[in-house]
Parts: structure tokens; C-alpha cells; sequence
């Protein structure tokens, strides 16, 4: 048994946000198919992958606690990475759920989900809908 408190934290603020990104992006750099992904546009070492964490704060602040401390275009930047298999989005959902419920109550897990959720839909849209195929 491990002697570290188990309490779920039910707030969100800077520091829970940190340990949110910490062990969710620890899961996708295991993860067999998300890795490579990842590792090719970032690189393999925590000193290559500091500046993604330290932007993923930013935004996840920006999105639970509308800090506006996020300034990118996470559109704009999945456009520009080589494309990979929409199927991985459901994996990424999955990674991201299973790290908020373990972090946090219930009803803050659920915002988190509720939001990657809405965000992955629209970012799936930007990089998979292409309207001008349709008469093709
Ligand atoms: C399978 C799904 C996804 C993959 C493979 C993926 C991959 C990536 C990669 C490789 C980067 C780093 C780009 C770089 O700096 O070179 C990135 C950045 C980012 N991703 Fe994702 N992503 C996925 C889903 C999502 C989702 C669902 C969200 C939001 C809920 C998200 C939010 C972001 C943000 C905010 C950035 C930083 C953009 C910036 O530099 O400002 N991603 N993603």
C-alpha cells in the first residue's frame, strides 16, 4: 500500500492542472500507437517535451478556469503534424477520462471529459471534413 494520500481532489487550479497534463501526457508517451505521433513532432526527452507541457497548462487553465493564459491555434497545429488515423482521437479521449477520474470527484472529472470531448469533435472536423470532396 502506497502511504500517499488517495483523496480525490474536487477543484481545479493551477497545481491540479499541472498534475492533470503531468500524468496524462506520461500515458500518451507509453501509449503504443499515440507515441510515435507525439514523439515525432515533439522529440523523446522531458527537455524536448517541456514547452508542449508548459503550453497544455496554459490551455487548460484557459479552458476550466477561463484564465485566458492560452494563446495558440490548436487548429492551425494539428493541421500541420502528419495526418494519422481519426480512430486515434477515441483513444486519446479514453487516456485523457481514465487520468481526470483518477485525479479528481466525479463531477470535476466529468467538465474535463465534457470539454475534451467537445474540443476533440471540433478538431476532428478542422482536419477530416473536407466539403470541397463532396462533388468530386
Ligand atoms: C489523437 C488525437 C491527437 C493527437 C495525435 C494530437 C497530437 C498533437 C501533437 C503532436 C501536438 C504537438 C505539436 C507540436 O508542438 O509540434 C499537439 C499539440 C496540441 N494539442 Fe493535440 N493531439 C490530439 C488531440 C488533441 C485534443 C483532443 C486536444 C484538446 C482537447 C488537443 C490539444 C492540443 C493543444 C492545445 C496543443 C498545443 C498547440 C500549440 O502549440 O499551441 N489535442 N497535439
Amino acid at each position: 500500500m502506497s502511504h500517499k494520500t488517495n483523496k480525490k481532489n474536487d477543484t481545479v487550479n493551477e497545481a491540479t492542472i499541472k498534475l492533470l497534463v503531468d500524468s496524462f501526457y506520461n500515458k500518451i508517451r507509453r501509449d503504443k500507437d499515440l507515441a510515435p505521433i507525439f514523439e515525432d513532432s515533439i522529440g523523446t526527452t522531458n527537455e524536448m517535451w517541456k514547452p508542449h507541457l508548459e503550453r497544455m497548462y496554459l490551455f487548460w487553465s484557459s479552458i476550466m478556469l477561463s484564465s485566458g493564459s492560452y494563446h495558440g491555434n490548436p487548429m492551425q497545429k494539428h493541421k500541420s503534424i502528419p495526418s494519422f488515423q481519426p480512430e486515434l482521437f477515441d483513444r486519446w479521449l479514453a487516456l485523457f477520462e481514465e487520468t481526470a477520474r483518477e485525479l479528481h470527484t466525479n463531477n470535476v472529472a466529468e467538465i474535463y471529459v465534457e470539454r475534451s470531448k467537445r474540443i476533440a469533435k471540433s478538431l476532428k472536423l478542422a482536419l477530416y471534413y473536407k466539403p470541397e470532396r463532396k462533388n468530386q
